[in-house]
């Protein structure tokens, strides 16, 4: 059977249990195109991983701290984020992580403070390995850290490819959003060329996939034809139910564990394991 993206569907492996954990695979879910599914897809590509037992530490790394709400946690009310360990040397990333209802996810936490950090990191020695520093304290506790960025190419960003191992580009299937895509590729070339030489696009993820449309189908074609092989054969197709899995600050694996959404994070984290993207 051919897939959305005109290729002959692949039937990924159960991935197999792990049988020790980390050091952790560091993914970065960058777009600077807002709502285009970063923080939705964070949230479930990590709870399928925790699915297949896999350890994934998750860092919000967006000062609307909505990957932490999307957790139950209210940001806004916490006292030590991600912010702290960026900005202060005597904060621990350990005194920062919250254990999260979801077995085998963990979270760094933001809020609006990390708003700041912005400005303030410019002053900082290596300032683009900040973050990096701070996660190889914890690497070792993780078989995947996943980065949900916020929706920009500043500092933050930058510390988030620096840090990272892998790139996955969460993109909406509808042409204007082909067009953000350059330039965020030429981001990621600068990162490779300047700071971290070992960053790989692990795959341009095509969300909110309606097949029912011409349109949408001639994106993926547009996509396939731009990146081949890097567009994850496993599309997410548009659907109402990650609202109300948001709403209820659950991933939808548990909130709908049997729904198709569900069940293409799963193929998604197949699909990357497979690819040699997480362990
Ligand atoms: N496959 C999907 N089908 C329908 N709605 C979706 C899908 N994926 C995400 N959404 C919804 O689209 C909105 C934006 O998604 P999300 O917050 O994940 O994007 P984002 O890229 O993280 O946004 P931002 O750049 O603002 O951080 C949310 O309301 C979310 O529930
Ligand atoms: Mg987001």
């Amino acid at each position: 059977m051919v897939g959305p993206t005109g290729r002959p569907l692949t039937n990924f492996p159960e991935p197999q249990p792990l049988e020790s954990h980390g050091p952790a695979r560091i993914i970065a879910m960058v777009n600077q195109k807002g709502g285009v599914g970063k923080t939705t897809s964070t949230i479930n590509l990590a709870a399928a991983l925790a699915e297949y037992g896999r350890k994934v530490l998750l860092v919000d790394f967006d000062p609307q701290g909505a990957l932490s709400a999307g957790f139950g946690t209210n940001p806004h009310e916490l006292d030590i984020t991600v912010y702290n360990v960026l900005l202060e040397r005597k904060t621990s990333i350990h005194d920062a992580i919250l254990g999260t209802d979801i077995e085998n996810i963990d979270l760094l936490p933001a809020n609006i403070d990390l708003s700041a950090a912005e400005v303030q990191l410019v002053n900082e020695v290596a300032r683009e390995q900040v973050l990096e520093r701070a996660l190889r304290k914890v690497s070792d506790d993780y078989d995947v850290i996943l980065i949900d960025c916020q929706p920009s190419l500043g500092l933050l960003t930058v510390n988030a490819l620096t840090a990272a191992h892998g790139v996955i580009i969460p993109l909406t299937a509808e042409f204007f959003a082909l067009r953000a895509v350059a330039l965020l590729v030429e981001t990621i070339d600068k990162v490779q060329d300047r700071l971290n030489p070992s960053l790989q696009v692990d795959g341009v993820l095509a969300t909110m996939y309606d097949a029912r449309t011409l349109h949408s189908r001639e994106v993926i074609g547009r996509l396939v034809e731009a990146f081949g092989d890097q567009v994850f054969e496993t599309v997410i197709k548009r659907t109402i139910k990650f609202a109300d899995a948001n709403v209820a600050a659950e991933p939808i694996t548990s909130y709908a564990t049997n729904h198709p959404g569900a069940e293409s994070y799963r193929m998604l984290a197949k699909e990357l394991i497979s690819r040699g993207g997480a362990p």
